[in-house]
Parts: C-alpha cells; sequence; structure tokens
C-alpha cells in the first residue's frame, strides 16, 4: 500500500495524529530530506527511509512502487498539504506506482499565512510558482487575480522566481507598487517575517533573492473586504 500525507508547515505539533500513525506504522517512507528532517522523531527505527531530491526522484519513486507491489507499507509525505503545490509529486508517485494512490491532508504553510496576515480564504487566491514547466498561465492568473484586488497567497519557485522577481513582474504587469506585502519564511519553525509595498519588495531584483527557499508571500487587496473590516473593529 502507499499513502501519501501531508506532514503540515514544519512544527509537528502541527501535523495531525492520522497522519503520524500512518507515519509511525509505515515499513517505508520517502520524501525529501527537508520534510524527512522534520517527522525523523516519528519514524519507527525498523523502517527503511528513502531520500528524494529533485534529481533522483523518479527513480527512488519506483523503488517506493516495487516495495509497494511486495507487500511494503509505503508512506510518501509531503510538506504541508498535499492540495496546494503538491500534485507534481503525487503525479509522479501514481506514475510508478501505476494507479491512484490514498491521500491524507495536513495542513498547509497558506493555512498558517492566513492566519498570520488575518486574511480570509474566501478573498484570497492561491497560487503555486513552485512547479516544472511553463509558468505563465500561473502568472497571468495572478494579475488578474490582483486586479480583481482579491489577496493572493504565493509561493515562489526556487530560485529563478523569488519574491523580488515577482514583485517586479507584477509592476511591470500593471499591479500598483503600493500594494501591502508580507513575506513569511520558515512559518511555525524559526519564523521571520518582511512587510512591506510590492515596490519596495521589486527593489534589486536583479540580485540573489534576500529570502530562503522556505518563505511564501501574501500580497494584501487595495481595499480590506467587508468581513475584515468588521473582524478588525471587533478585535479593535
Ligand atoms: C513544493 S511547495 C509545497 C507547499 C506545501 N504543499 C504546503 O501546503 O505548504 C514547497 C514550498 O512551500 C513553501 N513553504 C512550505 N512550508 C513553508 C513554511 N513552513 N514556511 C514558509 N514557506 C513554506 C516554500 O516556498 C517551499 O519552498
Amino acid at each position: 500500500m502507499i499513502t501519501c500525507v501531508g506532514i503540515g508547515p514544519g512544527h509537528l505539533d502541527l501535523t495531525t495524529r492520522q497522519v503520524i500513525n500512518l507515519i509511525e506504522k509505515a515499513d517505508v517512507v520517502a520524501g525529501f530530506d527537508a520534510v524527512l528532517n522534520i517527522i525523523s522523531p516519528v519514524i519507527s527505527k525498523s523502517a527503511q527511509i528513502v531520500a528524494l531530491t529533485y534529481r533522483n526522484q523518479a527513480k527512488e519513486l519506483d523503488s517506493v512502487g516495487d516495495l509497494h507491489r511486495q507487500g511494503k507499507n509505503c508512506v510518501v509525505a509531503f510538506m504541508g498539504d498535499i492540495h496546494f503545490s503538491g500534485f507534481q509529486l503525487l503525479e509522479r508517485v501514481e506514475k510508478s506506482c501505476g494507479h491512484p494512490v490514498q491521500t491524507v491532508p495536513g495542513i498547509s504553510s497558506a493555512q498558517i499565512l492566513a492566519s498570520r496576515g488575518r486574511v480570509c480564504f474566501d478573498e484570497t487566491s492561491f497560487i503555486t510558482f513552485h512547479r516544472r514547466g511553463d509558468l505563465e498561465p500561473f502568472k497571468m492568473h495572478l494579475v488578474q487575480s490582483l486586479k480583481l484586488d482579491r489577496n493572493a497567497i504565493v509561493i515562489p519557485r526556487p530560485f529563478d522566481f523569488m519574491p523580488e522577481k515577482i514583485a517586479a513582474y507584477l509592476i511591470e504587469s500593471g499591479t500598483e507598487g503600493e500594494r501591502n506585502v508580507e513575506v513569511w519564511e520558515n512559518l511555525t519553525m524559526r519564523e521571520a517575517a518582511w512587510t512591506g509595498t510590492l515596490a519596495q519588495l521589486a527593489e534589486g531584483s536583479e540580485n540573489t533573492s534576500r529570502f530562503s527557499d522556505m518563505c511564501i508571500i501574501l500580497i494584501r487587496a487595495t481595499t480590506p473586504f467587508p468581513s475584515q473590516i468588521f473582524t478588525m473593529s471587533e478585535v479593535g
């Protein structure tokens, strides 16, 4: 059996009990190093660990597919939730195993960011650039979402489309430079937040990014939606 699980945003307190149970019982646990490091305290000492890298993942996932066919209980662990910026990996797992697999959701970094930034999912678009292939359709989706004056939660692509470059692209595409932006790093772990305007974020976009690959961006709508005004005045 292969089960794909979302391990949550980083802190093990935010990994669901169901996912911890599945990892504890697994004969084989596969994932990228960043993910395996987080869940290492709950992996059984007897489990076989399959460390994925961007280069070896197809081959290593084929070996997980073989172990699954031999009757091993395999878990492939994903960062955050599988359903945000996880489907390319899920497709690779299903290709290796030859059929659809069971998935168990986790808490996404997007959910933590929405909570830190106090924005409502209903008024927010979710876009990831952390993918292989053509980014153009996703860039256009972001521009259109901002034109509709929605908030946007955006995952950059390490390291060629990082926050500064995304900001510069949006300004070139006509988005207001005075929009408020936050870039959060290592949510639920060693959190750090940068806040400013889109124009400030775009400064130095031709240089190496000041952010690590573990970052996520909140671009705010220019007008708070009625629900946000209501919530703010209630809190204040
Ligand atoms: C392949 S995407 C997977 C996203 C994941 N499925 C989720 O739901 O959060 C990996 C990227 O998500 C972002 N990310 C994941 N966890 C994060 C965290 N705790 N803090 C900040 N960004 C995070 C980073 O940009 C990271 O490079």
